[in-house]
């Protein structure tokens, strides 16, 4: 699999989500087997850039190559100069997002709304490619399958946005209406498919190793993205890999595995974010990451609930890694001497509620 120049070393992605799939994250997940990720969208609006939000998202700091970041916009000269901007900052692959439904990206007619005006969309991108063009840079381009159910264009805009130099599209299998209602579909994908000759990727609601290759089969794109089936599972993209290449299971990661890589998560969160932002946008990380623990019945729901509440009431990063540290040392505990579940849970319940 292919972005240009750029050869990957799979073709499972991490799908770009805004306060997310941040450096650590994004990271995170290359480590544990995403093939590719790209940033949360940036802004083109230059006034915004030296934003600390803008300027955090446009860090790249030890990310492994490719770095890709997704801007997004509305006006084609301002979109062209950020994709210079995020070149001169590291970036080697521009991303343009035509596929976020959020009201605020909207209202300025970018994201998805620009589905609804094919020229200005198809302005945006020959802009953009031709200023990534002389920096050797491919541009990629990720959108929904059309504003409405009555107005699905998206294979029409796949193909000129072909013609007009993007090096691969990926399609999120909803209409900008849908938000995220309903089930994705994939005949669209699979249409597109058969009408480009650059990758195409298939997204929407793949959550598993299983739905994964059944997407890919169905619509023979070039490769899966991922997006919410990965917050707090970072490990899914090695399960989906495993199961493509093997056709078995692979087994759930150990409790250490995870608090390993959580631990490490934290880390690198605190280090982008200082500890006041990063404490509060980790607690989302945290919640997540319970909620997809291989912890036995019985054990997990009251467990999770009372360290989800726990973990909102602290604000340093000690107390923070110390309750994480505390809580899977209790479940780890429970895991091996079942019969001692109650102990250990009722410990740790009552030193979570003092
Ligand atoms: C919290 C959140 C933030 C998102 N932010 C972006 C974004 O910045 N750019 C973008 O192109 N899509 C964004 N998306 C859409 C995802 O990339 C993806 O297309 C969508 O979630 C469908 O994939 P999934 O079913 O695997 O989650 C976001 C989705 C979520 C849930």
């Amino acid at each position: 699999m292919h972005i240009g120049p750029y050869s990957l070393p799979n073709r499972f992605f991490v799908a770009p989500m805004a306060g997310v799939t941040d450096r650590p994250f994004r990271t995170l997940c290359k480590r544990l087997g995403a093939g590719y990720a790209v940033s949360e969208m940036v802004t083109s609006r230059p006034d915004l850039q030296k934003s600390l939000k803008t300027s955090r998202r446009a860090n790249h700091e030890g990310e492994t190559a490719p770095i890709a970041v997704q801007i997004a916009g509305t006006d084609a000269q301002m979109m062209a100069d950020a994709a210079r901007y995020n070149i001169d900052r590291g970036a080697q692959i521009i991303d343009i997002n035509m596929g976020c439904p959020a009201k605020k990206v909207c209202n300025k007619w970018a994201g998805s709304a620009l589905m609804q005006d094919e020229t200005l969309a198809l302005q945006i991108v020959s802009a953009v490619v031709q200023a990534a063009a002389p920096h050797g840079v491919p541009v990629t381009l990720k959108m929904r399958t059309g504003w409405c159910a009555s107005a699905r264009n998206a294979p029409s805009m796949a193909v000129a946005a072909q013609e007009a130099g993007i090096a691969m599209l990926t399609v999120h299998g909803r209409t900008r209406e849908q938000g995220y209602q309903g089930q994705a579909e994939h005949e669209t994908v699979a249409h597109i498919k058969s009408l480009l000759r650059i990758p195409v990727v298939a997204n929407g609601d793949i959550n598993s190793p299983e739905a994964a290759r059944a997407v890919l089969a169905r619509t023979g794109a070039d490769a899966v993205m991922v997006g919410r089936a990965a917050q707090g599972r970072p490990w899914i993209f090695r399960e989906i890999a495993h199961f493509i290449e093997t056709g078995e299971q692979l087994p759930p990661p150990t409790l250490a595995e995870i608090r390993g890589w959580l631990i490490v998560h934290l880390h690198e969160h605190y280090a982008l974010y200082g500890e006041y932002t990063g404490v509060r946008s980790a607690r989302k990380h945290l919640g997540w990451y319970v909620d997809a623990l291989p912890l036995p019945e019985g054990l997990v729901p009251d467990a999770a609930e009372r360290f989800r509440q726990h973990i909102n009431t602290l604000d340093s990063c000690e107390a923070q890694l110390h309750s994480v540290a505390e809580s899977f040392d209790a479940w780890q505990a429970g895991l091996d001497a079942p019969s001692a579940h109650g102990d250990h849970l009722e410990h740790l319940n009552w030193k979570l509620a003092a």
